[in-house]
């Protein structure tokens, strides 16, 4: 395994304001204290407020102020449409929106609307609260989306005929399906908003010794342990996304260890990103004005 550089930058954010999903834990903890460091204002997602006040305790404030913590479950179109909602009526402006909440390879569940979990949280409650959103990002520009994604989506594929795996459930193929339909997002986001401000990139973290691993059993937590990168590691390819000068006119692409990485061949597929943001609007219950659009230039 490749070390994961550091991300060295000097950039700061005062005046800016940073949306964080997941943030009480692992990479988004660590994803929001270096933002907080460089003067950003933080408005972290979060499933539990306990756990939420907890990881508050671990941060210094920056000269963005103490940040706001808002509850928002993903797993819920209810609480992402309440948490947008919040959102929108205490900013103007978003410049940065971290799409990093996750669940990973757990027994079958379903969401608040149905959906199958790892589906629902990972792809379908982002891709919700991105849209809600687009009016802040826009307001922003240049402003920036990122999307965990992961290694794991070149074992994915999109399961069209039935995307909720009702006959055939994998907890991995289930994780694996959901992190390429993280790349297929990016991809069709960037392609819909160009000349908007706003661009877009998928991150793949590397292994990072995290609670993502809960579902996984002492076997292969053995097995992984030594590749195993700290949270504050895992966060450095979010930065590199957040932060730097030589992406603002890039996006769309899939990007590891700090650099833009080539995605397996069915994340390249444009016709499979349509067809997942066709469905996904479907299934999440927005109209097709509700979509971003392209820039008429
Ligand atoms: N760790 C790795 O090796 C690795 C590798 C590749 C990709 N990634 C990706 O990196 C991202 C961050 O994961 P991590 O490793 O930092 O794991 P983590 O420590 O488990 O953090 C995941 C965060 O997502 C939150 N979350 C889970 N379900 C949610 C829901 N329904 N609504 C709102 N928040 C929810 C968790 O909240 P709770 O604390 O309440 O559970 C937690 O804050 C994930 O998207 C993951 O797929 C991680």
């Amino acid at each position: 395994m490749p070390w994961n550089p550091m991300y060295r930058s000097v950039a700061r954010l005062d005046g800016k304001t940073a949306v964080i999903t997941g943030a009480n834990s692992g990479i988004g903890k660590e994803t929001a204290r270096d933002l907080g460091r460089r003067g950003a204002r933080l408005i972290l997602g979060v499933r539990s407020l306990e756990r939420g006040e907890e990881a508050l305790r671990e941060l210094t404030v920056g000269a963005g102020g103490e940040p706001l913590l808002l509850q928002l479950d993903l797993a819920s179109l209810e609480s992402v449409r309440c948490f947008a909602a919040a959102v929108r009526q205490r900013e103007s402006k978003v410049h940065l929106l971290i799409n990093n909440a996750g669940v990973m390879a757990c027994p079958r569940a379903e969401t608040a609307d149905g959906f199958e979990l790892q589906l629902g949280t990972n792809h379908l409650g982002h891709f919700l609260l991105t849209h809600l959103l687009l009016d802040q990002l826009r307001a922003a520009a240049p402003a920036r989306v990122i999307n965990l994604s992961s290694l794991a989506h070149t074992k994915g594929q999109m399961y069209f005929d039935d995307l909720m795996l009702t006959k055939d459930y994998g907890d991995w193929k289930a994780y694996c399906q959901s992190k390429l339909a993280n790349v297929l997002f990016t991809r069709e986001l960037a392609r819909r908003l160009v000349g908007s401000g706003v661009t877009t990139y998928a991150v793949h973290p590397g292994v990072v010794r995290t609670e993502l691993w809960r579902h996984q059993g002492s076997c292969m937590r053995g097995l992984i342990r030594p590749a195993l990168r700290t949270p504050e590691q895992g966060a450095q390819t979010t930065l590199y996304c957040a932060l730097a000068p030589e992406l603002d006119t890039v996006s769309g692409r899939y990007y590891a260890d700090c650099k833009e990485t080539t995605p397996s061949r069915r994340a390249r597929s444009d016709e499979d990103a349509a067809r997942l943001w066709a469905v996904s609007e479907q299934l999440v219950g927005l109209s097709s004005t509700d979509e971003p659009e392209q820039s008429p230039q």
